[in-house]
């Protein structure tokens, strides 16, 4: 597109949309924070001015850095230190102890990590909602509309509190459980796989048993663990009775973070769109020392290799294992890594703190990804069509593999079992059997093939919710039930859980 095009789309869409919307954001860290970043810089390209509330304890953002935002600080009794020991803690968790504790020692573990992060949310929570000055220069700054991810709880209250209409991006929550009993969107347990079920939409009987019951057992999680003290607090914020629940039901609009080329055929609500990948983008040039080495692999073109940014150091046995393996492949490996250098690196491989991941991916000469398996990553390679192998680690990873091999264009393998030969037959798999690269290459063709960008339907439906106040025709009646489907399911939970208990 020349200068000029892109000046008068600008121009168009600056003076036909709502001009100058007010938008309230509340973010969550990390990776979920560089999604949620890209819709916030297309909302002010488009005359919208954005406000991120900012907990001091926030790793990722310290609110000195130059983007194109209004940051309101809240200033929290939590270090950074000390969010980024819980942090490090979880992770230490999911990468090697979840699978390798007895169950209920992982069980108790995990319950107690979950707790610790509840508890970090709700003094982040109290910094604000017991903030009465800047909660009377939050509702005075009239915001047309709040963007919050719902994986940490809080956005939904201040929506409430402020009377600001609230709209969610999320990725997923376990079990969907948010999505269901909070959003009200059907999920039959007969095809719709449980999150972080690892299952796919084709089940065996005795996987569609395993779904159910991955469904429950995450519904009675959340119910027990998660929501146990929210329903309480929010109440007594709000001065009536209410849960946390029901709170998060009154989002006008869900933006979900995938889309028909990763998710399985399903049933969804008019107030739910799917705009997964909106991130990506078409490979810019590559620094030069990159391009460099990229070209001196010859005909066999590179491999691209990232565990994500959370993965910072793996023990020097893994990390050896898996130099090993680069080093007997004929391509040259871009390794994302921050850890120390492993002795078995081979001269094919080259060890970077970070990666131009996009622009490496949409490189002629790429062959294969290695990734474990973040939605932003998966979106990446799904755009540039690109097979991949799977080392999932935690949260939705092993998930997004699933649905990646169920849909042809993945191999995965196990982080903590893995062996050299193991790594190298599946990176020669996906590049020497064809069927993984048409595979990948399909999916990308359905991905671009929207009539409608998914960046560009996540602006329009924010932009929607500020131009009407809300959404509401578009809310089930399933809302106003007195005995909705989430009080039903809780209490057959209560008797199922007398019953055991008994
Ligand atoms: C904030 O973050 C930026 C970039 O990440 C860093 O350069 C700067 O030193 C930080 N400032 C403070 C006050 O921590
Ligand atoms: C969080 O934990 C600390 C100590 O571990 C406790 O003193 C504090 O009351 C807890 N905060 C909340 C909001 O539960
Ligand atoms: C990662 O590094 C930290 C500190 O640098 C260390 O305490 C931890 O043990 C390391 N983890 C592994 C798996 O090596
Ligand atoms: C797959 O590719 C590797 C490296 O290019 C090669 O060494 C190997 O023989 C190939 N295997 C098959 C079955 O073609
Ligand atoms: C290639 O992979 C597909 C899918 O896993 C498999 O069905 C097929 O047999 C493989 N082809 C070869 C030549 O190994």
């Amino acid at each position: 597109m020349s200068g000029k095009k892109v000046a008068v789309l600008w121009l168009l869409a600056v003076l036909g949309s709502v001009s100058g919307g007010k938008v309230l954001v509340w973010p969550v860290d990390n990776s979920h924070w560089l999604n949620m970043e890209f819709i916030l810089r297309e909302l002010v390209v488009r005359g919208h001015e954005v406000t991120v509330l900012l907990p001091s304890c926030f790793l990722i953002l310290n609110g000195t850095e130059p983007l194109p935002f209004q940051f309101e600080m809240v200033e929290v009794p939590i270090s950074k230190s000390e969010m980024a020991a819980a942090m490090d803690e979880g992770f230490y968790f999911w990468f090697y102890e979840e699978r390798r504790l007895p169950f209920w020692e992982s069980l108790k573990k995990m319950i107690d990590i979950l707790r610790k992060f509840e508890n970090i949310t709700r003094t982040i929570c109290d910094g604000i909602v017991k903030n009465k000055v800047l909660l009377e220069r939050l509702r005075a700054s009239g915001f047309d509309v709040l963007l919050a991810d719902p994986l940490m709880p809080s956005g939904e209250l201040f929506a409430e509190k402020l009377g600001i209409p609230l709209m969610y991006t999320i990725r997923f929550s376990m079990g969907n459980t948010v999505e269901r009993l909070c959003g009200g969107l059907p999920a039959p347990p007969s095809y719709v796989p449980a999150s972080l079920s690892s299952l796919t939409d084709k089940m065996t009987y005795t996987q569609r048993i395993k779904n159910m019951l991955s469904y429950a057992l995450q519904d009675l999680a959340y119910h027990y663990i998660l929501w146990g003290h929210w329903n309480q607090y929010y109440s007594d914020i709000l001065g009536r009775p209410t849960t946390l629940c029901e709170t998060m039901g009154k989002a006008e609009i869900w933006l979900i973070r995938t889309y028909w080329d990763f998710e399985f055929p399903r049933p969804f609500l008019p107030n739910f769109e799917f705009v997964g990948g909106l991130h990506c983008q078409p490979a810019k040039p590559l620094p030069k020392e990159i391009e460099e080495f990229v070209q001196s692999s010859g005909e066999h073109g590179i491999v691209v290799f990232s565990l994500g940014s959370m993965v910072y150091n793996l023990t020097d046995e893994r990390s050896n294992v898996i130099a090993k393996a680069l080093s007997q492949l004929p391509q040259n490996v871009l390794w994302r890594y921050k850890g120390k250098k492993p002795e078995a690196l081979g001269s094919n491989t080259r060890i970077y703190d970070w990666i131009p991941q996009n622009d490496l991916l949409g490189h002629p000469l790429t062959k294969a990804f290695i990734t474990h398996g973040g939605t932003n990553g998966i979106y990446e390679a799904i755009y540039h069509g690109v097979p991949m192998v799977g080392i999932p680690m935690f949260a939705d990873q092993h998930d997004n593999i699933a649905h990646m091999r169920a849909k042809g264009a993945a191999v995965e393998l196990d982080f903590s079992t893995l062996t050299t030969q193991d790594l190298v037959d599946a990176v020669n798999t996906v590049i020497n059997n064809s069927t993984y690269k048409e595979s990948a290459l399909k999916l990308s063709k359905i991905h671009h093939d929207q009539p409608i960008k998914p960046l560009d339907r996540a602006v329009f439906w924010i932009e929607f919710v500020m131009r009407h106040k809300g959404a509401k025709h578009l809310r089930p009646a399933a809302h106003h039930l007195t005995c909705s489907f989430s009080s039903t399911e809780i209490s057959s939970y209560e008797n199922l859980h007398k019953s055991v208990s008994e």
